[in-house]
């Protein structure tokens, strides 16, 4: 049986990816966190599909954390690095601590896992690996800009290490999602925009996207908006932004 280790797989994008593969028969390895959510997740995909649903609480964004998660799970077929958090806000007021661990899951877990994967995948020759940017990646987001920051590092070094890791047989993707129907927003003080996309159209849309082109972006407006200029782009994050802060800077008054 085919095995996919989904990071950040117990609600949102990462469920709805886990349940792509539950459809074809994978063992699923769920990892995240909170154990409780977790469970509802595995109890969810074993309700509706004929599927083996494992899940590991491990927290990507401390010290050894992907290491542990590597030495726990082994080989799988599929890594799907999806974990990720949000921050909004003018930089000098954003919490230092929240941004650092953005850097830490957004950045250095996928990079670690990358690493530990592509290691045993390419010994292998064979393994498919998905990391999960966003359409922020495309410019910088003033008022988001760890955020933005940290996805345009994942898009950079994925396109990279696809191209190393393809003459071992190893495909590497990443995908682009634009604003999703999740409670990131919720999480990470931002505001959900009214074309958020569900999560499981977006899902559908990469998981059968994978395997054509490296980069991989659901939605049409977000596949045209890739090829605007990136100052203009940037213009409109910013008074977007601005916006939504001033919007719920007056709601709070
Ligand atoms: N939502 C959007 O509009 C949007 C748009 C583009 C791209 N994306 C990207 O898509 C991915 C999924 O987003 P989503 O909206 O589905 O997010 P979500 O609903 O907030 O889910 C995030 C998942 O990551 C896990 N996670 C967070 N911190 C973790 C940590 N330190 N260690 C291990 N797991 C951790 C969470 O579980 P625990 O909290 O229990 O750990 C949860 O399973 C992210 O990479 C995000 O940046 C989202």
């Amino acid at each position: 049986m085919k095995k996919v280790l989904i990071t950040g797989g117990s609600e949102g994008l990462g469920l709805a990816l886990a349940e792509c593969y539950a459809k074809e028969g994978y063992h699923i390895i769920l990892c995240a966190r909170d154990r409780l959510k977790l469970e509802e997740a595995k109890h969810f995909l074993q309700n509706h599909h004929l599927c083996k649903v494992d899940t590991i609480s491990i927290d990507l964004g401390v010290k050894d954390g992907p290491e542990n998660l590597f030495q726990t799970v082994g080989s799988v077929d599929v890594l799907v690095n999806n974990a990720g958090i949000g921050s909004n806000g003018a930089s000098w007021k954003t919490s230092l601590d929240k941004e650092n661990a953005l850097v830490e899951i957004n950045v250095v877990a996928m990079m670690d896992l990358c690493k530990l994967y592509l290691k045993d995948m390419t010994e292998r020759k064979e393994g498919v690996i998905l990391n999960i940017s966003s359409t922020g990646a495309f410019q910088p987001g003033p008022y988001i800009a760890a955020y933005y920051a940290s996805k345009s590092f994942v898009e950079s070094y994925t396109r990279a290490i696809a191209m190393e890791a393809k003459e071992y047989h190893v495909s590497v993707f990443c995908a682009c999602p634009g604003p999703l129907d999740t409670d990131f927003y919720h999480k990470h003080d931002g505001k959900k925009p009214k074309n958020a996309m569900s999560v499981e159209h977006c899902a559908e849309y990469i998981y059968s996207h994978m395997h054509k082109k490296v980069l991989i972006i659901p939605g049409f407006i977000n596949r045209v908006l890739y090829y605007l200029p990136k100052g203009f782009k940037m213009r409109f994050v910013y008074r977007m932004k601005k916006k939504a802060l001033k919007e719920k800077k007056d709601a709070a008054d």
